[in-house]
């Protein structure tokens, strides 16, 4: 709940700002007061009038409103506020804040504050990968802004990739976080995610196509609800999310140590693809090609990290959470590995090539649990990370 709370939500011009009217909403369905700023590129895509109307306040457009100057002031409205929301935050808008802008009242009111901001970034998939953004982010982070988002998906322009602007209930989810206020605070949770590489010799390596997609959303939407995460990743193809704590790791016996030195914690969810195998004879130098002669490689079985941990007998996890990534006999196999591993939960998947959801950005999963099990409909992997962190603040309550 945001009661009693006063959002100071500056709108930046992007397509994206017609979800910042529902995110009004929300914010003030919980109880939060919301003071609106408009930039006028943002007035371009909604109207002044919509957003004074959901909001019930006077909507800010204009650094030089001289009665505003008189009434209040630029300084004293970047100060009423318990955060500051910039949704969407344009390319532009973030460029302004890391460069310390104030030619307009949003970038002032920006350099102004002395409260803590959030940003929800949205833009073209191009212009977010672009270095000049990437440079921007790392220093508003830097300079200890919290972010939220963006997702990847389709866009308003056509294009796929990072870009889309966080869910209205995501971006209240990551208000309440940085107020101290979502329903994991407290909770200490770690989370798995991506292949592990297994040496065959100093150069080349045994690995799957596991991207890290699932695992990275996971620790996103669980540490959107507040939670500390240790972020415990293979070798991944997507970048690790923000505000957790990484720790990088390439094997899966490197894996196994870095979650035990993880513990105690309130959850785990082992959403990374270990290799049950490695090469038992890994060589310490470049094997050679030898005329008429093919390598032999002789292997030995990793150690189960899930199953290590769901059966300790100190520091166990309240609630620990597999997946099983099934092609044949989904349900029966995941099933049964719940029980085999002695995990409390199990997220089980097909990923069987013609489902396109290993190294793609859907899932479409079953959760099996003591009380059965819940066929979720396919969706992105970032709404089954969303609904799946709701479960566990729910389990953990
Ligand atoms: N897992 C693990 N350590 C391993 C292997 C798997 O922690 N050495 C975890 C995975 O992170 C996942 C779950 O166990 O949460 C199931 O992984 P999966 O690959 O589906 O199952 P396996 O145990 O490898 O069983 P199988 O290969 O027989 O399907």
């Amino acid at each position: 709940m945001l009661a009693g709370k006063r959002i100071l939500l500056i709108i930046g011009g992007g397509i994206a700002a017609y979800k910042s009217l529902d995110l009004i909403r929300r914010l003030r369905e919980r109880g939060a007061a919301v003071t609106p700023v408009l930039t006028r590129a943002g007035a371009e895509f909604v109207t002044p009038l919509s957003v004074s109307a959901l909001a019930g306040e006077k909507v800010h457009t204009d650094l030089f409103d001289l009665t505003d100057e008189a009434e209040m002031g630029h300084i004293q409205l970047s100060r009423v506020a318990d955060l500051v929301v910039v949704a969407p935050a344009t390319a532009d808008l973030m460029a302004k804040m890391a460069h310390g802008h104030a030619n307009d009242l949003a970038s002032t009111l920006l350099m102004a504050t002395d409260t803590p901001v959030l940003m929800a970034p949205a833009m073209n998939v191009r212009m977010w990968e672009h270095p000049a953004t990437q440079r921007n982010l790392a220093q508003l982070q830097a300079d200890g802004l919290h972010v939220v988002g963006p997702n990847a998906g389709d866009m308003a322009c056509g294009e796929y990739g990072p870009g889309r602007m966080s869910e209205p209930l995501e971006i209240v989810a990551a208000i309440e976080t940085a107020l101290g206020q979502g329903p994991l605070a407290g909770k200490r949770i770690l989370v798995t995610s991506g292949p592990t590489h297994e040496p065959i010799d100093p150069v080349r390596y045994i690995a799957n196509r596991s991207s890290g997609a699932q695992g990275t959303a996971i620790a996103r939407a669980l540490a959107a609800l507040g939670a500390e995460v240790v972020f415990v990743t293979g070798p991944a193809d997507v970048p690790p999310p923000q505000g957790v704590q990484v720790v990088r790791v390439e094997t899966a016996e490197q894996m196994l140590t870095a979650v035990e030195a993880a513990l105690p914690a309130d959850a785990a969810v082992f959403a990374a693809a270990v290799a049950d195998w490695r090469v038992a004879s890994s060589s310490g130098s470049k094997i050679k090609k030898d005329a008429g002669r093919l390598p032999v490689l002789d292997f030995a079985e990793n150690p189960d990290i899930l199953a290590t941990v769901s059966q300790r007998k100190t520091d166990r996890p309240r609630l620990v959470v597999g997946f099983a990534a099934e092609t044949d006999d989904v349900i029966a196999n995941a099933t049964a590995k719940r029980a085999r591993k002695g995990c409390d939960w199990i997220v089980a998947n097909d990923v069987s090539p013609a489902t396109g959801i290993m190294g793609g950005t859907e899932n479409a999963v079953h959760l099996i649990t003591a009380e059965g099990r819940e066929d979720w409909p396919r969706m992105s992997k970032q709404q089954v990370a969303t609904q799946l962190a709701a479960r566990i603040a729910q389990a953990l309550g």
